[in-house]
């Protein structure tokens, strides 16, 4: 088991903290990826998880769990991140074949393969932002598979409680071109300044035509639900304590604030991707999922 009962372990890569999460998010989509009726297929997923000592032994398949999809963590939570990952494909994949960006930034992009996995029109660039440790792990286990994107990708150490708008913009990001956001299980983790600080940068650096997804907790005390199966789940068998790596500070309204800088928003619950697609988490009682809202987002053309 890995320690991650404090919130700053220390930990750069993905071995324990927070960088372990992206493990957690890969064993999911592996799972989500060999389901018959899968949302999602990550075909790089599964070599992140068998890579890392700490998640070598995790299964990724969903025949590996002995309960099989009555396991809150490897069933109905592993689920969700199918969904969101299905979800904010389809976001993206929208924005630039029909909405025309060519600028891609994931921010907090973890394990994320969509460089690699996604069919881009010609001339994008994906921007991945996380830390050093994580995207350090990724680039060696993508170079031991040869790994190709399919677009220009271009990945970017930094912390995002810092200032991370000169680092993107010093990696080549253009100002003047319209950008996709995707912001995917990140803000939980991040103070409340750094969020506020994060989403007034997006819409600083964001050219008319931008989209944004990001996904939120709208819980105002998180420990309401510390004895739901997906936290109490979570923690026992992988030993990832997901509440004492969330901030615990109120959060900010995101959304609220970037209506009221002019952009167009919608907050959905996962469980309404879960009725369109016919598959996915439904909600339950004592839910960790219960706050969980994701936000799209376009700044609007002149
Ligand atoms: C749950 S993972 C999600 C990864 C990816 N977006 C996905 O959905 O697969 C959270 C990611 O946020 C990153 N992260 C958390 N805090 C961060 C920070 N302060 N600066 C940069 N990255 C951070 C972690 O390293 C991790 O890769």
């Amino acid at each position: 088991m890995v320690d991650t009962a404090r919130r700053d372990t220390g930990v750069e890569g993905v071995e324990g903290g927070v960088g372990l999460t992206a493990l957690l998010v890969a064993a999911a989509r592996a799972i989500e990826t060999h389901r018959p009726d899968s949302l999602a297929q990550d075909s790089y997923a599964e070599h992140f998880v068998r890579a890392a000592p700490a998640s070598a032994a995790w299964p990724v398949r969903i025949r590996e769990v002995p309960d099989g999809d009555s396991n809150p963590l490897w069933g109905r939570f592993a689920r969700y991140f199918g969904l969101r990952t299905r979800v904010l494909d389809d976001f993206v994949l929208q924005s630039v074949h029909t909405g025309g960006a060519r600028q891609v930034v994931l921010l907090g992009a973890g394990l994320d393969s969509r460089a690699f996995r996604l069919d881009w029109p010609p001339g994008c660039v994906v921007f991945e932002v996380d830390r050093e440790g994580v995207l350090a792990f990724k680039h060696q286990v993508l170079g031991e598979l040869s790994a190709t994107p399919k677009t220009t990708r271009i990945p970017i150490s930094t912390d995002l409680r810092a200032d991370w708008a000169g680092a993107l913009t010093n990696a080549g990001f253009d100002t003047a071109a319209p950008t996709v956001w995707l912001v995917e299980g990140l803000l939980f983790y991040l103070p409340h300044a750094a969020e506020t600080y994060l989403i007034s940068t997006v819409d600083r650096l964001s050219a008319q035509g931008s989209a944004l997804a990001f996904e939120v907790k709208l819980d105002k005390d998180l420990l309401e639900y510390r004895d739901s199966p997906l936290y109490t789940s979570t923690h026992r068998q992988l030993g990832i304590d997901l509440l004492s790596l969330f901030s615990r500070e109120p959060r900010p309204d995101s959304a609220t604030a970037l209506a009221g800088k002019g952009w167009s928003t919608s907050v959905r619950t996962p469980f309404d991707f879960t009725r369109r697609h016919g598959r996915g988490p439904l909600p339950e009682a004592n839910d960790a999922l219960a706050g969980n809202r994701w936000v799209f987002a376009n700044k609007p053309q002149p």
